[in-house]
């Protein structure tokens, strides 16, 4: 393609590192599209006479069916896509081929492939991701009054319900799917017509191209348009803060499926079993979905060390920003679907989870909290007296529900039997009523809200 300058080919190593033609092969259909937009500008503009354009148009055409069609053959000598396509679109047209390199290089050529890569693979993860918040959604509304123990520290803490729960993941997941709004909305100003580096003097219209290629507008700055992947490091970094999302909730199913807790059963469609342990269900999906969490993240720093310190405008260090962004999105694309799938599977064992609830002194805020609004006492008094009674149960090894009226009024003289009624885990959810609180009625609420805003409300 450059052959006028060089005597000789490349050294068999040269070729090895500098092909990329092993994963850019998958840029073929945005490359394609990008060639097209140019082809046909070059057209309106009258650089190029229509009979070419139409010839280059049509061969275009042909080596996308080619691609498609899984005829074509990629040769790592053509490097990378750009070149391939080329060289193909040569065989077919002949030397009018030639001319649709005008007024563009391939540095634009891979930034512009890149972006409509990157900007098509974020609208499936956002629509992927609507799909998983629909499914916990759901769970929550099927599951709004199914009291669970509720942890801080991984200790119990105070009881919540099984649908806030789900519906805490629904509002992570939100601003996962904001920031991947936020990423698109950025990255959508087209790179093409840049050229190496400089712009071109041919009187391209770049306003055409970006918007036939559904960019907001042409990108501003030639330089910056060939020297940035902030496109990338942004979908990446929205990615990590996603995968790690999914990590975290993966993290509580295999805790939550373990004989010890059997907080939640998943069915033998998302569970393996072991070749020597009879008894196993493994959770392998959630293990592998808290695992692939490196990768992406792996990805995210891989490229920002890739960016760092790189002098305008484009350097060959920039064809590194392929493989890991691609296997990053594959891998949360993956993720995202594993987790919906196990979401609808799952089923929590409320008898467990009730029981689980009342352990560990989960309503001993409750008990404090009536203290303060029944007897007036300041909270941090009520905080003493409770730690008290806390401790005259552990010491018998019985609940808080347990105690006699005499053991409580001991601690403080002024209780009554109506202190019994805040004791009940179902009566310390259902009290907790302030807004963004784990009462029934506001899981249910906000679980409605939710289905309504992703499209698909139950009916009432
Ligand atoms: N394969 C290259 C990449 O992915 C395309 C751009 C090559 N540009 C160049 N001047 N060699 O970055």
């Amino acid at each position: 393609m450059w052959g006028g300058r060089f005597a000789s080919g490349p050294a068999e190593i040269m070729e090895e590192i500098n092909a990329s033609i092993g994963f850019d092969k998958r840029l073929a259909p945005q490359d394609i599209r990008g060639s097209l937009a140019h082809v046909t500008m070059l057209g309106a503009t009258g650089i190029l006479p229509r009979a070419d354009v139409a010839a280059i148009q049509d061969g275009l055409k042909a080596v996308q069916a080619e691609i498609e069609g899984g005829g074509f053959v990629f040769r790592r000598e053509l490097e990378d896509i750009h070149m391939s396509v080329e060289s193909r679109l040569t065989e077919i047209v002949g030397p009018a081929a030639g001319r649709l390199h005008t007024a563009r290089s391939r540095n634009d050529q891979v930034a512009t492939d890149m972006k409509l890569w990157v900007r098509d693979t974020l609208d499936g993860l956002d629509a992927q991701v609507a799909d998983l918040q629909k499914a916990l959604a759901e769970k929550a509304l099927a599951h709004a009054g199914t009291v669970m123990p509720g942890f801080t520290h991984l200790q119990s803490a105070q009881p919540v319900t099984f649908g806030h729960h789900c519906l805490a993941y629904v509002e992570m997941l939100a601003r996962d799917r904001g920031r991947f709004r936020d990423a698109r909305a950025r990255l959508n100003e087209c790179p093409l017509g840049a050229a190496a580096l400089a712009g071109t003097s041919f009187p391209i219209d770049r306003h055409a191209t970006a918007a036939s290629l559904g960019f907001d507008r042409p990108t501003a700055n030639s330089l910056d348009s060939v020297a940035d992947r902030d496109f990338a490091l942004e979908s990446l970094a929205a990615a990590s803060i996603c995968a790690v999302h999914l990590s975290r909730f993966a993290e509580e199913l295999v805790v939550w499926t373990s004989a010890q807790f059997d907080f939640v059963r998943l069915s033998d469609g998302y569970t393996t079993g072991s070749s020597i342990m009879p008894q196993k269900r493994n959770p392998d999906a959630a293990e592998l979905v808290r695992a692939k969490s490196g990768r992406v993240i792996g990805a995210l720093t891989g490229l920002l060390i890739v960016m760092k310190g790189l002098p305008l405008a484009y350097s060959k260090d920039m064809q590194e920003d392929k493989e890991g962004t691609f296997d990053a999105l594959q891998a949360l694309s993956l993720c995202l679907a594993a987790m919906t799938g196990m979401v609808r599977d799952l089923e929590p064992n409320a008898p467990v989870l009730a029981r689980a609830a009342g352990s560990g002194y989960a309503t001993a805020t409750d008990l404090a909290d009536w203290l303060v609004r029944e007897l007036g006492l300041p909270f941090r008094e009520a905080h003493h007296v409770t730690g008290r009674l806390v401790g005259t149960a552990s010491a018998r090894g019985v609940g808080l529900e347990e105690l006699t009226l005499a053991e409580m009024q001991a601690a403080e003289p002024r209780i009554t039997q109506a202190v019994y009624a805040v004791l009940g885990v179902e009566n310390s959810v259902s009290s907790r009523t302030s807004y963004g609180g784990t009462a029934p009625d506001n899981v249910r609420a906000q679980a409605t809200r939710w289905l309504e805003r992703l499209g698909d409300a139950p009916a009432p």
